[in-house]
């Protein structure tokens, strides 16, 4: 504790100062309703208190990073960066049962969202939403296991309904998709083929189950793939149902690199929707550019997130601010009543 007092006015001087610097340098605009200084006011420290607490947590175990990233990407594609992936009966979310195995996000990744959430809500009341705690905690994961530190916009408001199975599958590209069908799937967000190599990069950290590339090892071998690291997979993955998982990026995958380029030229990408990028020439020289230049990467990646965290955002009196992020206000113990008090009680004083 007495050392935490130290280090967390230095990383938020270091990053205010990275934060300084790289302003002005991403030229995605800032949609209508969410804003830079959203909670300037209503909860200054804000972002503080996210970075502490998941300082302490990804220092214990630096692999829950990944977990919380991929969260984002998930809130975001399908139906918008809303929450709508927290709440129960989702078919991502943490009660589902059915669920499909591919879909497979992290429990403990809601769990920190949950402690976030209360922690937040403790100190500046239930005005921040879930959706903006997805978002800044992606923001954390990537840049606390090294990546690059960039600001978002905020003021994303939580939906009141949760995204089915049918519309989780539908917008969630899965692993066997090639170039042509990511092509197609970002377009359908506005990200264009920039977007989807660059913000591809959230592969390199984090795990993914052999259910995701079984198809790559049998019946036959993928030809694109390095022999020896198709052997070494067929070890981890002896039949096309073990249950067993490996790192997406082979060479660092805890650090939040351009490693995951390199990868793909070494013909070493874990899924199809991976090392396919490096095959299509329509991607093949962008994968190659970020293999040589992690600077170019991280300015890419910056914008695809700043375009993808601001996907069908619900702003204004859209949605509501939930005050258990699992469930809609409404379901709740007429917390819901306690919480419009609280956002006239803010209105009032902007
Ligand atoms: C381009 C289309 C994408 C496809 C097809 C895809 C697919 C997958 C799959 C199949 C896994 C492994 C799941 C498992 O087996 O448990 C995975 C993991 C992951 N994905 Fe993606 N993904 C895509 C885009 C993204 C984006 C845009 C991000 C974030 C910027 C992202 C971040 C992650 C992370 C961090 C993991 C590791 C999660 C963990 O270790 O818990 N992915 N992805
Ligand atoms: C997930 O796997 C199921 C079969 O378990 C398949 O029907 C579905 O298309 C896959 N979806 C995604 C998004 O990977
Ligand atoms: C990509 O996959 C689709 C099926 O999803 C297939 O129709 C198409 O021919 C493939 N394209 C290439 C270039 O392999
Ligand atoms: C794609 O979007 C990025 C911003 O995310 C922009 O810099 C780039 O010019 C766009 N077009 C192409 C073809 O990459
Ligand atoms: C899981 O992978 C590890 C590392 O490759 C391997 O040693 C182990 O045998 C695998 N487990 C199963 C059940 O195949
Ligand atoms: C595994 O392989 C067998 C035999 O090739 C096949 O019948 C089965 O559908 C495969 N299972 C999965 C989950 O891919
Ligand atoms: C939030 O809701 C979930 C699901 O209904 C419940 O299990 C959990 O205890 C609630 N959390 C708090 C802090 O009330």
């Amino acid at each position: 504790m007495a050392s935490s007092n130290i280090i967390f006015p230095m990383i938020l001087a270091l990053s205010s100062l990275i934060a300084g610097i790289s302003k002005g340098q991403s030229t995605v605009p800032v949609v209508p309703g969410l804003s830079y200084s959203f909670y300037e006011s209503s909860c200054p420290d804000l972002e503080f208190i996210i970075r502490g607490h998941l300082w302490g947590v990804l220092n214990n175990d630096i692999t829950q990073a990944a977990g919380l990233l991929r969260l984002h990407f998930h809130d975001c594609f399908v139906q918008g960066c809303d929450a709508s992936v927290l709440l129960d009966g989702s078919a991502s979310g943490p009660s589902e049962q059915d669920a499909p195995p591919n879909l497979t996000l992290r429990a403990q990744a809601f769990k920190i969202i949950d402690d976030l959430q209360a922690l937040v809500q403790s100190t500046c009341g239930p005005i921040v939403s879930c959706a903006d705690i997805v978002a800044l905690a992606a923001r954390e994961s990537v840049f606390l296991p090294n990546g690059p530190f960039y600001n978002i916009p905020l003021g994303r408001r939580d939906s009141l309904d949760f995204a089915s199975r049918q519309d989780t599958l539908a917008n969630l590209p899965p692993p066997t998709f090639n170039t042509t069908d990511l092509l197609n799937a970002f377009a359908n967000k506005n990200l264009n083929v920039t977007d989807l190599v660059a913000l591809s990069g959230g592969h390199t950290i984090g795990r993914a189950n052999c259910a995701s590339f079984t198809n790559r090892l049998y019946p036959k071998q993928d030809p694109t793939m390095d022999q020896t690291f198709a052997n070494n997979l067929m070890l981890t993955c002896p039949t096309n149902t073990t249950d067993n998982s490996t790192n997406l990026d082979i060479l660092s995958p805890n650090i939040f690199d351009n490693k995951y380029y390199v990868d793909l030229v070494n013909h070493q990408g874990l899924l199809t929707s991976d090392q396919d990028l490096f095959t299509d020439s329509r991607t093949r020289d962008i994968v190659t550019t970020f293999a040589n230049d992690q600077n170019l990467f991280f300015q890419k990646f910056i914008d695809g997130m700043l375009k993808m965290g601001q996907l069908s955002v619900l702003t204004g009196t859209q949605g509501e601010i939930r005050t258990n992020c699992s469930v809609r206000n409404g379901d709740t113990l007429n917390l819901g009543s306690m919480v419009q008090v609280n956002q006239q009680k803010q209105m009032l004083s902007r």
